[in-house]
């Protein structure tokens, strides 16, 4: 490369840095603070709007490095521009009471196309304090403690990069949306701390996730009703409730579950690994085409439950509705499966109405069969 040539690819590249510069939307130009006392809330939520009107293709949203209190806020769209990148590469703490929050989500983005979630930031929902007053497994009115990140009505979307701990309730939830990725997520909570639930989605429709770690007091994933085609890979869970679909069929006209895959995941000191269950009075086709495939049990307690009478302290009706709920449902864990878990296998028959027969089970436990 001769000099002029080497100088021009230079002014070129400073050219290109400089657009993508204008198009960049920095909390700290908002008036957003690093000192993790003052809440940016404010300064958030204009430089978002200030991003979803922007007509360049692409426009960035910027949480620098830092550590900054957020309070709750909703990001919604529908955006003029195609496509945003949120970079995410502070840590953000939310307040620790409960009380402060009005909604069930802390960050909340809403009605948005082509978002792109990444930065290597952290999302802290500080949930201690949550913990302790959460009472919800005795009083099924308690009050809806906010998930550390909602997606609703999101589309063509990427979750990549970042960590979320310590949530006061559910880490990421998923509700009507469609064409995501969550990938390379770190997502922690201690054992203990209830409903810390690590993904979950419902009415939503092709997710892949992958490359998840993912240890907290309740399910890594769980999968609700009207979820279709979604691909589970490299999920690494642990501890856990591992990744359960359901509870399905509580209702009558519940949007079925359709092509679940989940492949190549580690289970290691969790409560269970594969899990499903539905209501007994479930209509058919509450749950079709779903696969578990080489999962790893390090100390799963009850690595696979297929759980067809679903029916916490005896509270519904009881009576079996069909008995073919589930079609297309695998689950040969065998030869990967490690699991140190009971062993208490229903009798053949009734294993084959409930799973179309000849699956290799590894340990199964059927719960109140
Ligand atoms: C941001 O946009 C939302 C909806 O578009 C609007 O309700 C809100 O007032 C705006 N907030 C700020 C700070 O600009
Ligand atoms: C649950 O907690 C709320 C708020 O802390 C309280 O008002 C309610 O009485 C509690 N309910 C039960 C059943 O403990
Ligand atoms: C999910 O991954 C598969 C295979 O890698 C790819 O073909 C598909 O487009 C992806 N789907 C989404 C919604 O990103
Ligand atoms: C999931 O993987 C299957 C192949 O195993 C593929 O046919 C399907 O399109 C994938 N789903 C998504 C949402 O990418
Ligand atoms: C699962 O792991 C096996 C062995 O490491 C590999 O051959 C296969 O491609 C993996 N599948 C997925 C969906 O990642
Ligand atoms: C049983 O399933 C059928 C549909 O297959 C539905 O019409 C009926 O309402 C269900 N019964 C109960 C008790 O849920």
């Amino acid at each position: 490369m001769d000099f002029k040539w080497n100088q021009w690819v230079l002014n070129a590249l400073f050219l290109l840095a400089g657009v993508a510069e204008a198009t960049v939307f920095d909390v700290k130009n908002y008036g957003a603070q690093a000192d993790g006392m003052t809440d940016i809330s404010k300064a958030l939520v204009s430089a978002w709007n200030d991003s979803c009107a922007s007509v360049e293709p692409t426009s960035t949203v910027l949480i620098s490095r830092g550590t900054y209190l957020l309070g709750p806020v909703i990001l919604s769209g529908p955006c003029k521009s195609s496509s945003i990148e949120f970079q995410l590469q502070g840590l953000v703490r939310a307040p620790p009471d409960p009380a402060l929050f009005k909604t069930d989500a802390w960050v909340l983005f809403e009605n948005v196309k082509g978002l792109k979630v990444s930065g290597g930031g952290i999302l802290d929902g500080q949930g201690q304090r949550a913990w302790t007053s959460n009472n919800c497994s005795a009083n099924p009115n308690c009050k809806e403690l906010p998930i550390n990140l909602k997606l609703a009505y999101v589309q063509n979307t990427i979750i990549r990069d970042i960590a979320s701990k310590n949530s006061k309730y559910f880490h990421i939830g998923i509700f009507q949306s469609s064409d995501l990725t969550l990938e390379n997520l770190n997502i922690y909570a201690p054992g203990s701390s209830p409903n810390t639930d690590g993904i979950h989605m419902s009415s939503s429709e092709r997710i892949n996730v992958t490359n998840i770690v993912i240890a907290t007091g309740d399910d890594c994933i769980s999968i609700g009703p009207g979820t279709r085609n979604l691909n589970v890979t490299k999920v690494v869970c642990g501890p856990g409730h591992g990744i359960s679909i359901g509870s399905l069929g509580k209702s009558p006209g519940e949007a079925e579950v359709h092509g679940i895959f989940v492949r190549n995941c580690t289970f290691t000191n969790t409560l269970n690994g594969a899990r499903i269950k539905t209501w007994p009075s479930s209509p058919v086709g509450a749950a079709s085409n779903i696969v578990f495939e080489d999962l790893i049990m390090n100390n799963a307690y009850f690595p696979v439950i297929l759980d067809q009478m679903y029916c916490p302290h005896q509270k519904c009706d009881q009576e079996r509705n069909g008995s073919k709920c589930w079609s297309g449902f695998a689950v040969p864990v065998m030869g990967s499966c490690r699991g140190e878990g009971e062993e208490e296998e229903g009798d053949e028959g009734e294993r084959d109405e409930a799973d179309h027969g000849e699956i290799p089970f590894c340990y199964v436990y059927y719960q109140s069969w």
